[in-house]
């Protein structure tokens, strides 16, 4: 029997969720309430009808933002229903229909408002301000707590301000210290999943989620070397602090809403941004056989790069990125100084720009900074006129060492630096891929240059460490990638890195590689180049893997640039089956963890009354480096049986049969 103190508690937070609304979701599901008390406002949240977060605190620790006691409440309600296009996306088509409230404080000196969003598929809220007086704002804390109602279990990396690049932690709510978002969660034996995160990053650090006491969560921000979390203009709209909200864990990665919260896009002629399979001098230097700097071993040679091109050309591919190509490479770790526009001497960069033209190929640049912000700010304008002086549309960034004079990656500094280069990117129609970025928050929206990012553990973690677990995989795509793209980098053939171990002048970076492990089955790699949502999408073995090999047909019939996308099935850090369509074509990818593991898939995604080939890359249970590659015939009434091997997983291409007439 429940105590008589679980009744009593139970029926308040029913009664408090029958207070009239300040807003609900379209569909009535989602109600979020606005209390004031004195100068500071409270939220909480109801979600059919039962409590999911407490009466928790909102705003910000900041002079000049605490309204007078007497200031005056006035509160405005709005919908909003739009379906919009994107140039390219998991979806390009998206629906954003919600409901809005937005609650003022206003006194001679200060308008604060606390805007809120009720989606069908989660909520939003953030801070809004004007200041009279016209001065500026200094923050020193974030006061928006999370309080939890019910007890719930976390999938989360822990918090950093330098780094994402963390495994995964699955802990009971009330065991987490610390945590990055998107942190996820499932309510416990409750049909509810969520995610807490942010959307639209600008000019402000990152929030991460420490823990007060219970279940509460309270925003912790990225601070600056003086302990101040960002100084802001007298007016001024924070992030919006999300909680996705779906049935399934797959409903959290069907939604829509971070993108939602960004605002439409400021580039008008779209028409230079492309999504595009690619491949890279890249692998090599991380297996230890070939080098970033200039030697007997330097991967970015101009033998090399037309090598690549010709392959890239050869297998429907659209671009090409080497890396080591640009002096400075000697300095990374030291002084961290790059020249950005300084090819080796051994890499003769105009005629390969004009190879690469030639075969239709587009040529990516590469940018590690090292972290040295002010040089690579310094020199970004002059350096990326010369990119489109040779035809580049990408860049590929990079951050890998700390940033001067004791900034973090992630603090307002960081996320003015990340932006920064963003911008300067779009004026010379460049597409960025950012490696050690900050946070993924849906700003592709509105800049939609800003096209991929790393910002997990990718692919790079297999070659110098004990590697990616398979959970960690089967995590990914319920967490990090519920925030948008990730360069993951995946696709590597030769797992047990033959042609490297075989390799006699093989090179000892980061010490002995030999225990570094891939765990995965040659099926799961080709899977994962849909499960992990990228529009440039890497094949990131050494192409002399992928020559001849029956299976690397996936990824010449694959397509990046996709129209449409489902998670199917799938539990958080156990399995995972995504499907995409590009044009006429379908994409299946699933996968698993440590465990073999058997789904049925009904096709009903499938477009009715038009056959299709389905062309099936299935693990071999008994040797994880084979793909049984198998075709038949299927319609939309078909139900198929994905069977995988432990670390496994499968992938189907579904194209329509063209009737011979
Ligand atoms: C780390 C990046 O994630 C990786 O892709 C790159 O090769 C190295 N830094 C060197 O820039
Ligand atoms: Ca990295």
């Amino acid at each position: 029997m429940k105590p008589i103190y679980y009744l009593l508690a139970s029926a308040l937070l029913l009664t408090s969720c029958a207070q009239s609304p300040s807003v609900t979701s379209p569909d009535g599901n989602i109600s979020v309430y606005i209390s004031r008390d004195g100068t500071s406002l409270t939220y909480n949240v109801c979600v059919g009808g039962e409590q999911l977060i407490l009466p928790s605190r909102l705003g910000l620790d900041a002079d000049g933002l605490i309204p007078d006691e007497d200031a005056k409440m006035t509160v405005s309600h709005s919908s909003f229903d739009e379906t919009w296009q994107q140039p390219w996306g998991e979806n390009k088509e998206i629906r954003n229909h919600y409901n809005e409230v937005a609650v003022t404080l206003s006194d001679d000196n200060l308008e604060y408002t606390v805007r809120v969003r009720a989606f069908d598929d989660g909520l939003a809220f953030r801070y809004e301000w004007n200041r009279a007086s016209g001065d500026s704002v200094v923050v020193r804390d974030e006061l928006t707590e999370f309080a939890f109602a019910r007890p719930a279990t976390t999938w989360a990396i822990p918090a950093s301000f330098e780094t994402y690049e963390l495994e995964y932690r699955n802990l009971p709510l009330d065991s987490v210290s610390d945590a990055n978002t998107p942190l996820t969660f499932q309510v416990d034996s409750a049909a509810l999943f969520g995610s807490i995160h942010e959307a639209s990053l600008y000019d402000y650090p990152e929030m991460t989620l420490r823990r007060t006491e219970g279940r509460t969560l309270k925003a912790d921000l990225a601070p600056m070397p003086d302990g101040v979390k960002a100084y802001l203009p007298a007016q001024f709209a924070t992030p919006w602090r999300t909680i996705q909200l779906g049935q399934t864990a797959c409903d959290l990665i069907n939604s829509g809403m971070i993108l939602n919260l960004n605002e439409p896009s400021k580039i008008a002629d779209t028409s230079w941004i492309k999504p595009q399979k690619y491949v890279g001098i890249w692998w090599g230097m991380h297996l230890g056989t070939m080098t970033w700097t200039m030697g007997p071993r330097h991967g970015a040679t101009t033998e090399n790069a037309i090598r690549y091109i010709d392959f890239a050309a050869d297998n429907n591919l659209q671009g090409v990125l080497f890396e080591g190509w640009n002096e400075g490479w000697e300095n990374w770790g030291g002084n961290q100084h790059f020249d950005y526009a300084k090819a080796y001497a051994d890499f003769d960069i105009d005629s390969i720009a004009a190879y690469a033209r030639h075969k239709n190929i587009e040529l990516w640049a590469h940018n590690e900074t090292g972290g040295n912000i002010p040089e690579y700010e310094a020199a970004l304008d002059s350096t990326f006129a010369y990119y489109q002086s040779l035809g580049i549309h990408t860049v590929k960034t990079g951050y890998a060492g700390g940033f001067a004079g004791g900034q973090y990656h992630h603090s307002q500094y960081g996320v003015r630096h990340y932006q920064k280069v963003v911008e300067t990117a779009a004026k010379y129609q460049l597409m960025v891929d950012a490696h050690e970025p900050i946070k993924e928050t849906g700003i592709r929206r509105t800049w939609p240059n800003m096209m991929t990012r790393e910002g997990a553990r990718g692919m790079e973690w297999n070659a110098w460490s004990a590697g990616n677990t398979p959970e960690y995989l089967c995590t990914l795509p319920f967490v990090r990638l519920l925030s948008g793209p990730m360069d993951y980098t995946p696709g590597i053939f030769d797992i047990n890195y033959e042609r490297a171990k075989a390799d006699s002048g093989r090179l000892e970076w980061n010490g002995p590689n030999d225990y570094c492990k891939i765990n995965t089955t040659v099926a799961r790699q080709i899977a994962n180049w849909v499960i992990i949502y990228s529009p440039l999408q890497m094949a990131a073995d050494l192409i002399e893997n992928y020559e001849g090999h029956d299976a690397f047909r996936f990824f010449r019939d694959f397509n990046a640039d996709c129209d449409w996308s489902k998670a199917l099935q799938g539990e958080i850090g156990k399995y995972i089956a995504v499907v995409r369509r590009a044009g006429e074509n379908f994409y299946f990818g699933a996968g698993t963890d440590s465990e073999a593991r058997t789904l049925t898939v009904t096709l009903d995604f499938l477009k009715d009354g038009i056959t299709y080939t389905a062309r099936i890359y299935a693990d071999d249970p008994a040797d994880p480096t084979k793909v049984v590659i198998s075709e038949k015939q299927v319609t939309a009434s078909d139900t198929i049986t994905v069977e995988m091997a432990p670390s496994g997983g499968q992938a189907i291409t579904f194209m329509p049969v063209i009737a011979n007439t």
